[in-house]
């Protein structure tokens, strides 16, 4: 089942009396099943945020259209199920958290006869207990952060969009960030998460997306998109006697250099055969270990590509 389906969205922006053009979003397409955590990569003026604002419905396509939750973008009935964290988002500075998830909970509609016992669960989830009755305006940037995010769980969401969650949180806090955002799925929710921070992407997204300037470069899961063909490296504890010329090995390609051995393997027999030989020839083996892109290095050389750099 799919939480999000994009289909062929195009947004054209109009910017200065309609003069001047932006796309911001170019024939894109997506699907996100329900319960994952989808994770939209892509620098600055991606069109990220545009993409969240269409599915919310804070904006309209210029083609294409989506469904969210099985439902047409014009049901706004839909939102009730869904909980948002904007970019940059700003509460109202007199209020103090607790009066902030009281209001929000109000703006979304839901109906709790126990708001306020699930005020004083989600203060605790995001540890904002101690906060609970001071104003917002004394708050840090994390601490804004983390209210964000109760705020955005206020309503119990089916579906809960994320922009930039873990923006100005300290690296503990982005922990507890992931913690929670894994906790969330594993009670059924589906987030949609907006960032460019790609190690943090990398550990909570069951699939990722690269978009850039309004195209979809590249969709999947993040071991889809950053391991690469099974090339290992093993490490052994004395540089290693010339292994290329022994007829075995033809079909394997391999690079030496001192006390490492590069090899692209077929499959896990082949590399057992270069494990055993190595073992019988009496090389002790320090490590092996696959070689993964990590998936910043994939980014960006998937942005550069895209924009002809080298
Ligand atoms: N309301 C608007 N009017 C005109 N142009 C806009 C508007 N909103 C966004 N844009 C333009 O659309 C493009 C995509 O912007 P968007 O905010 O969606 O990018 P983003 O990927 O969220 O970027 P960031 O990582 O900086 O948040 C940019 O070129 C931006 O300048
Ligand atoms: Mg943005």
């Amino acid at each position: 089942m799919r939480a999000i389906e994009v289909n062929k969205l195009t947004k054209v922006y109009q910017v200065g009396l309609g003069k001047q053009k932006v796309t911001a979003l170019n024939d894109l397409s997506l699907t996100v099943e329900r319960g994952s955590i989808f994770g939209l990569l892509g620098p600055n003026g991606a069109g990220k945020t545009t993409l969240i604002k269409i599915l919310l419905g804070i904006t309209f396509p210029t083609l294409g259209g989506a469904r969210i939750l099985d439902s047409d973008l014009s049901n706004y009935m839909i939102k009730k199920k869904i909980g948002f964290l904007p970019e940059n988002h700003k509460f109202p500075n007199y209020l103090t958290a607790e009066q902030t998830l009281k209001y929000f909970a109000q703006l979304s509609g839901y109906e709790n006869s126990n708001l306020n016992k699930r005020i004083d669960e989600l203060l605790a989830l995001v540890r904002m207990s101690k906060w609970k009755k001071t104003k917002v305006k004394k708050y840090s940037k994390g601490m804004m952060q983390r209210l964000g995010l109760a705020q955005a769980m206020i309503n119990e969401p089916e579906l809960i969009f994320l922009d930039e969650p873990t923006d100005g949180v300290d690296p503990i806090g982005r922990k507890e960030i992931r913690d929670i955002l894994s906790d969330l799925k594993e009670k059924g929710t589906t987030i949609f998460l907006n960032s460019h921070l790609l190690s943090e992407v990398e550990l909570v997204s069951d699939k990722v997306a690269i978009l850039n300037e309004g195209k979809l470069l590249r969709e999947g899961t993040v071991k889809e998109l950053t391991t690469s063909d099974e090339v290992y490296e093993i490490e052994t504890a004395a540089d290693i006697p010339n292994i290329f010329s022994i007829p075995e090995f033809s079909s394997i390609s391999i690079s030496q250099e001192a006390n490492k051995l590069i090899v692209n393997v077929k499959d896990n027999d082949e590399l057992n055969f270069v494990i055993d030989y190595l073992r019988k020839n009496k090389i002790n083996i320090k490590s092996v270990n696959m070689q993964k892109n990590s998936l910043e290095e994939l980014f960006v050389s998937l942005i550069k590509d895209s924009r002809g750099e080298k």
